[in-house]
């Protein structure tokens, strides 16, 4: 396997004092690691999970290595419209400012269910909930530039355990055709791709820069689904790495470079890779950035329906501020 891709460590070492970051899913594996650095760093970090209290105790852990940290839980269930909406005024009212958006919470391989508005659960918090959540900070990441969104999507929005990344703009939510645990996660991750380009269109002139990533295949709770944590962490733990599983640690550094290299800035909308696995084997080493042999992730026809159909979506789900008036 390629060597996995690592951020220059002076990157590492710059002075994030007086910067604020959003991480979202930040309680557990690669969302912990990079906010857990980012505060290394100065940077005042925002954990938004489900589980507060899981991201109270990394925090609490945290305290003994870096007693000033600046980390903060807040509640987000990206299953939840609602919740989203809470987390964001919430985060509005109590900073001023927002120099990046990590969108890396995500589920993979989840049983057929829907979340509480009605999506496909892994459409529904992989894409749905982050794309209302970047539309809700906007502005205030606008006010902040230069500012950046990376949004955390796989090499699997490209092939995924052998299914193609598709979107089906025709049954996104999986009403009429059968139900693929895998196909659905394809498709989740090629919306996070296709969400960071549209917003790089969308952003032209304005300093935030969007961009998308894969972090590599990285030993984390995602494969809960998959198979138990046991096999991944102990039982096949030498044979995976082997065969390219990396450290959180490493599945870090690709978000970490998007969101603080300066040269990302020339690259809006880019795609930046981890090692990975690909339909065209010459793309397994990864870059920063990369051109994705999926054609969907260039269709930018695609890209703008796939934009008009969340927010149709959203729109869908009234705001309880516009039912209460
Ligand atoms: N690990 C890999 O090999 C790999 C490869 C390619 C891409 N990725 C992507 O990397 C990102 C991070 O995943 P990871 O590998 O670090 O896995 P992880 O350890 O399972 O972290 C995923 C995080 O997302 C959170 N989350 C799940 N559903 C949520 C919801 N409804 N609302 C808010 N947060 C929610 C999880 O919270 P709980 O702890 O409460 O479940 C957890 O904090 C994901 O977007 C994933 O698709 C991972």
């Amino acid at each position: 396997m390629p060597k996995p891709h690592v951020c220059d460590p002076a990157l590492l070492d710059t002075d994030l004092a007086g910067k604020t970051f959003i991480v979202t899913g930040a309680n557990s594996g690669i969302g912990w690691v990079s906010a857990h650095q980012l505060a290394k760093q100065g940077a005042q970090v925002i954990l938004a999970c489900r589980r507060v209290s899981d991201a109270e105790a990394r925090i609490a852990e945290a305290r003994a290595e870096l007693p000033s940290a600046k980390l903060e839980a807040r509640e987000l269930d990206l299953g939840s419209l609602a919740s989203v909406r809470r987390f964001a005024e919430g985060f509005l009212a109590d900073h001023d400012r927002l120099d990046g958006l990590l969108n890396n919470a995500g589920v993979m391989n989840s049983p057929q269910g829907k979340t509480v508005d009605g999506f496909e659960t892994q459409l529904g918090i992989n894409h749905v909930g982050h794309f209302l959540l970047t539309d809700l900070l906007l502005e205030r990441l606008k006010a902040s530039a230069p500012a950046r969104i990376v949004n955390v999507s796989s090499c699997f929005h490209d092939l995924a355990m052998g299914r193609k990344g598709d979107i089906h703009l025709d049954d996104l939510h999986y009403e009429r055709r059968k139900y693929d645990g895998w196909e659905a996660y394809a498709q989740a991750k090629l919306a996070n791709l296709l969400h960071a380009k549209g917003l790089a269109k969308r952003l032209e002139g304005t300093g935030v820069t969007a961009v998308s990533v894969h972090p590599g295949w990285v030993r984390t709770n995602l494969a809960r689904n998959s198979m138990p944590l046991w096999v991944q962490n102990y039982v096949m733990r030498p044979v995976f790495r082997l065969m390219g599983m990396i450290e959180p640690w490493e599945g870090a550094q690709t978000s970490l470079f998007a969101l603080l290299d300066p040269s990302v800035e020339q690259h809006a909308g880019a795609f930046y890779s981890q090692t990975g696995t690909y339909r065209d084997k010459s793309c397994n080493a990864g870059g920063w950035p990369m051109t994705s042999p999926n054609p969907q992730a260039h269709d930018d026809a695609l890209a703008d329906e796939l934009w008009a159909a969340t927010e149709a979506m959203i729109a869908k789900v009234p705001s309880p501020k516009a039912q209460a008036a």
